[in-house]
């Protein structure tokens, strides 16, 4: 099973976008998607027959563009009403983090019969849970592989670099990075040359601001990805 992870230079930097397009380009290669949100926060209140849940957008869109048939629980087990840093949510609601729940919930999702297991990350790469743990250490005991999504705006290139000094020093490989590019950044081909030249990884798309997820992802080049299947 091919797994990956994805992150960013920051919240609201298109890992969603990102995951929604990568997935929806896997699953018309007839490829098998299942999708892991482990924390979320932000997140609606649904009254359903069970009783109260709390649904999370990112959750829902990543279930819907999945192939595996996960129930909304399966995919995010951790979430948070309110749109703050996870960890504080947890404070507040004395419901701590636990890093080892995240990571057997994990290894469950990878008892389905599927070929790609994609993880949507919250934030950025170094994502506190409380207790001086992060969600990067999550990434670590699962061994999954990385994709870094870049919001190509100025300022980007040392958060970009950053993030993939810090996956790098904690052992992990980096697959493929994605321009997002969602301002009208000037020198836009200048900035994403410097990453290119900068990252041992291929750039696996360039994006352009588009919400047609399906054009989204027939801009993916699958291949560094698909290498390891
Ligand atoms: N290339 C794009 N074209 C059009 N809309 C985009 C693109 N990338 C991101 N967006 C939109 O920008 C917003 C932020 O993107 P997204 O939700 O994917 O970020 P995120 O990194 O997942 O944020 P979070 O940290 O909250 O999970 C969303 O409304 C998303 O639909
Ligand atoms: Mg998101």
């Amino acid at each position: 099973m091919i797994k990956l992870f994805i992150t960013a230079t920051d919240t609201d930097a298109g890992k969603t976008y990102v995951a929604q397009s990568l997935i929806t380009a896997l699953v018309e290669k007839q490829l098998r998607v299942a999708v892991y949100k482990p924390i979320s926060a932000g997140c609606e209140k649904v009254v359903t027959s069970q009783g109260t849940q709390l649904v999370n957008e990112d959750a829902l869109l990543l279930a819907n563009a999945a192939n595996c048939q996960q129930t909304l629980a399966n995919v995010n087990p951790i979430a948070f009403e309110e749109p703050i840093a996870p960890h504080i949510a947890a404070k507040k609601h004395n419901k701590p983090i636990d890093l080892t729940f995240l990571e057997k919930h994990y290894q469950s999702i990878t008892t389905n019969p599927c070929d790609v297991l994609i993880t949507e990350g919250a934030g950025g790469w170094r994502l506190p849970l409380g207790n001086g743990q992060f969600l990067s250490e999550l990434v670590q005991s699962t061994e999954q592989d990385v994709i870094l999504v870049v919001n190509m705006k100025l300022g980007c290139l040392n958060h970009a670099i950053l993030t993939y000094q810090s996956i790098i020093s904690d052992g992990l490989t980096c697959v493929g990075w994605v321009a997002n590019c969602l301002d009208n950044m000037p020198y836009l081909e200048e900035n994403i040359a410097e990453l290119e030249q900068f990252f041992p990884m291929p750039l696996i798309a360039k994006l352009a601001k588009q919400t047609d997820i399906k054009q989204a992802a027939a801009k993916f080049n699958l291949q560094p990805l698909l290498a390891q299947c």
